[in-house]
């Protein structure tokens, strides 16, 4: 009888300290994630154009900076080559383009340095033309890409939390716009609308 007891009495501790039953792990599962709070991924926090990863924003940044590059060298030969009268006075613009085009690639290598990237060392290519109003169509395209690109990256930096940064690019967009407007009124045209009014940085 004694004999029959003790072995009950086994059984008994086995099964307190064995492990829970499934549906016991499950319940504490779940209580965990109700109290632990819900989980916020800062760069899922924006809409689909602001999530990205930091890694990714340094190669935009990079690719940024590439533009840059094209631009110095754009507008510096651009600016000595433009020739007629009617072009003196934009090629006075694109030299004062050139100077703030080398502006911006310090700014945005600064940004690329600080979130722990390497800044590139080369430009997009640049298109020649012997032909000045194609010139200027070369600078609006690229200046077009420009501004797009840096509405896109404002708001990515802010899906980050990167709010100093996005100032810093906002200032730059400030030049790039002037830019656009600088070259489409050489050209006689409307600033083409890049954005939807969402995307608007
Ligand atoms: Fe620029
Ligand atoms: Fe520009």
């Amino acid at each position: 009888m004694a004999r029959h007891f003790w072995h009950l009495v086994c059984i008994v501790v086995a099964l307190f300290q064995g492990p829970f039953p499934p549906f016991a792990e499950e319940m504490m599962a779940t209580k965990q994630a109700t109290t632990a709070g819900p989980r916020i991924d800062p760069a899922a926090s924006h809409d689909g154009a602001a999530s990205i990863r930091t890694e990714e924003l340094i190669d935009l940044l990079n690719e940024d900076l590439a533009r840059e590059y094209q631009a110095i060298i754009a507008y510096t030969v651009y600016s000595q080559v433009l020739k007629g009268p009617q072009y003196m006075t934009i090629a006075d613009e694109l030299e004062k383009h050139a100077k703030q085009e080398l502006n911006h690639a310090l700014l945005i290598a600064k940004q690329i340095d600080y979130l722990g990237g390497v800044p590139t060392a080369a430009p997009k290519p640049v298109m020649v033309s012997t032909d000045a109003e194609e010139m200027l169509r070369f600078d609006l395209d690229n200046e077009n890409e420009t501004v797009r690109n840096y509405r896109q990256r404002v708001r990515q930096c802010e899906g980050l939390g990167e709010y100093a940064m996005a100032e810093v690019i906002r200032g730059i967009l400030v030049n790039e716009q002037e830019h656009q407007i600088d070259l489409a009124t050489a050209l006689g045209k409307d600033v083409a609308e890049l954005t939807t009014p969402q995307e608007r940085a």
